[in-house]
């Protein structure tokens, strides 16, 4: 076991942080208590990239307890909670190689180090580590993967439409489970947990009132729409961007303004991308706005925000806190930019509320046990999460919820299913 961290001393406050998620991860807590006694993941390497939060550290813990051996790297240079990463170090016996703050040369020399592992099992967060093992594979044997790869799973949105795009190219070498697509993922990790937590880093970085703000959300998918209505919920002005007119046609009924980004940038107190595009918020777009304007980013790269134009916009920059910059434009107009662009939920706040990464979690975790079970035998392919698995996890997590839910009987299955009953 190796790592690289930055302070191995913060491992006590990491195991109390992790310890704290897990009292809120229910489903999680239920599989890890399952699948430890049989240890289905013995014997078996799971090479991690992706965020190392608190919520992180107990799908380590149920992946250590089904019996796997663990390499881990974060997804993101902003991401990592240094405390999290020294106790999956320390306590957990991880390889662990994240620290919060690294350059992109560090990031990828992480994800390299992750690799070294050789996994049979690889996880992702936004496909970095998986288009590294890719490149690592086109090497062969020298690059140290000798095999066997039985396949990988995605978290995110970017992720899978990059690996679907590799895919489509006839480049994608090894099976991936689109964890994001399950429904019990992406219905509540990408809208609940990502609506509370961006805004969460916003008030962190800024303690803005949201009351009485326009605040522009460019994209309504399932981020934009978490974050409108968290942002609406709080007292703000929502105006949404979009490109889509289906998605627009939906802000719109749900009650919001649409309009361009060009036409947005003028009004809007605060902007929040989240569509997994680049070039959302371009230099003819900050040049129009209010002085005081604050940026942040909730999708997964930090193209979306063109930070090349915000330094061509500026004469000078300042840093008014941790995750805070105040850029002063050629117009005498300051426009503040948090977290560097990168996904503001992660890099000026704690990441989603536990509550929610509980599913995300479960769906990681019953798919590794799926690509151990598998042994290599699937074809390189996305694949979606089957329905039954979905229902198992929402179940699990309303029984924890103390939530009763009616069940069909026989007869409604079948009027269900038929056609000849009519009226
Ligand atoms: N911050 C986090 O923790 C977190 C969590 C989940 C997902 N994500 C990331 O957030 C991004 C969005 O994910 P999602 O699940 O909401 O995707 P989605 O596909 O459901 O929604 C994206 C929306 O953005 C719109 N869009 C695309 N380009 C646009 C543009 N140039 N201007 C305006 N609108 C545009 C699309 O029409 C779509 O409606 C992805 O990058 C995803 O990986 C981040």
């Amino acid at each position: 076991m190796e790592y690289r961290i930055k302070d191995i001393s913060l491992a006590e406050e990491g195991r109390r942080r992790i310890d704290w998620a897990e009292s809120h991860m229910p489903v999680l807590v239920a599989l890890r208590k399952k699948y430890g006694e049989t240890k289905p993941l013995k014997g078996i390497r799971v090479a991690g990239c992706l965020h190392v939060t608190k919520e992180t550290g107990v799908l380590v813990r149920t992946l250590k307890a089904a019996g796997a051996e663990i390499s881990w790297c974060g997804c993101n240079p902003l991401s990592t909670q240094d405390d999290v990463a020294a106790s999956l170090a320390k306590h957990e016996e991880v390889s662990v190689f994240a620290s919060k703050g690294v350059s992109t040369e560090e990031y990828y020399d992480d994800i390299h180090s992750a690799m070294r592992l050789n996994p049979h099992i690889t996880i992702d967060d936004g496909a970095d580590l998986t288009v590294e093992m890719h490149k690592a594979l086109e090497q062969g044997k020298k690059s140290g993967l000798t095999g066997p790869l039985f396949g990988g799973t995605e978290e995110t949105t970017t992720g899978v439409i990059r690996l679907r795009a590799m895919q489509k190219a006839g480049k994608l070498l090894y099976p991936i489970i689109a964890v994001n697509d399950a429904e019990t993922k992406h219905d509540f990790d990408n809208v609940y947990g990502t609506g509370q937590s961006a805004l969460d880093g916003i008030i962190r970085a800024t303690n803005v009132l949201l009351s009485g703000k326009n605040v522009v959300v460019a994209g309504y998918g399932h981020v934009g729409k978490g974050v409108a209505r968290k942002a609406a919920g709080l007292g703000a002005n929502v105006i949404v961007t979009e490109v889509d007119p289906i998605a627009a046609l939906k802000a719109k009924l749900d009650g919001f303004s649409v309009a361009t980004m060009k036409n947005a940038s003028k009004i809007g107190d605060i902007f929040i991308t989240a569509t997994g595009c680049k070039d959302v918020i371009l230099g003819e777009d900050i040049s129009q706005m209010k002085d005081g304007a604050i940026l942040a980013n909730a999708g997964h790269f930090n193209v979306e925000i063109s930070i090349p134009d915000l330094e061509k916009q500026s004469t000078a920059k300042k840093s008014i806190n941790d995750s805070t910059m105040q850029y002063d434009l050629h117009t005498g107009n300051r426009v503040y930019l948090i977290g560097e662009g990168r996904l503001v939920n992660l890099a000026a706040a704690e990441g989603h509320p536990s509550e929610v990464m509980d599913m995300s979690f479960a769906n990681q975790f019953l798919s590794v046990l799926k690509l151990a079970a598998s042994k290599g035998s699937l074809k390189p392919m996305v694949y979606n999460i089957d329905k039954e698995q979905d229902q198992q996890i929402a179940m699990a997590k309303l029984q924890s919820m103390g939530v009763e839910i009616d069940q069909l009987t026989a007869e409604q299955k079948a009027y269900l299913e038929g056609f000849s009953e009519g009226t």
